[in-house]
């Protein structure tokens, strides 16, 4: 399963809200690993844009943008579940990157070609270095296929849904659940339908199926697969 014990690069990929950042974080806590999820950058791309009023479907203007942002990523300053701090500029937006407009465009904007060389060769740089967690969608077939350990983490949309719904309500926000089940859906589509670096699993990923499992189950099995 893996081709290093213990695995130095690790891939983690699956779709939205299947828990990946919960496991990556944990996993690269316990192994000493830089965690990286990959999921900020095209985030911050579509934050950027969207502050600029500019034209999401404009794919040349996206694309430059994507090639010239400068995205900085601090340790956490605030224990509120974050992380890390993203910066943008002199402004804080981990949080305001996640929010619903930017998790209703960001699919498009990650299906530019362009955006995706810019932002995936900073992703394999960093992943090179080794002893590092990364999670994605495409991180064991496109970014870093050379990976030691590959996982697909899935669930099903309603799971996801669910758990993207308790997570807003602990922060204190409101949700409305079937809206939230909608996007995930919606997104899982453009994700995995798009011409480049469609959602799936590398030939030689583990799948765990998260559904019947919770967070602490999911570590053991990932741990197991590490040793
Ligand atoms: O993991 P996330 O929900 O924060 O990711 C946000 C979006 O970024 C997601 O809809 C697809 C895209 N993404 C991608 O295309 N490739 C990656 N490696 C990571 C994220």
């Amino acid at each position: 399963m893996t081709k290093k014990t213990p695995p130095s690069i690790i891939a983690l990929d699956g779709p939205a809200a299947s828990g990946k950042s919960t496991l990556g974080r944990t996993l690269a806590d316990s192994l000493g690993y830089l965690f990286f999820d990959t999921g900020i950058l095209y985030r911050a791309v579509t934050w950027i844009a969207l502050e600029h009023d500019m034209n999401l479907r404009d794919e040349a203007a996206i694309t430059e943008l994507a090639q010239k942002a400068q995205i900085d990523i601090h340790p956490p300053s605030k224990a509120d579940g974050r992380a890390c701090d993203v910066v943008i500029g002199d402004r804080d937006v981990t949080w305001d990157m996640r929010d619903g407009e930017v998790d209703a465009n960001v699919s498009v904007v990650s299906a530019y070609a362009g955006v995706r060389q810019a932002l995936s060769e900073q992703q394999r740089r960093i992943g090179l270095r080794g002893r590092v967690v990364m999670v994605g969608r495409d991180i064991g077939t496109v970014v870093l296929p050379e990976a030691d350990l590959k996982v697909y983490l899935d669930a099903s949309a309603e799971e996801r849904a669910k758990r993207r719904f308790d997570e807003i309500i602990a922060r204190g926000g409101t949700a409305d659940y079937e809206e939230i089940l909608r996007k995930v859906i919606e997104r899982d589509h453009i994700d995995s339908t798009r011409a480049v670096a469609p959602l799936r699993p590398a030939d030689d990923a583990v799948i765990i199926d998260s559904d019947k499992m919770n967070a602490e189950q999911v570590v053991a099995r990932v741990m197991e697969l590490c040793k």
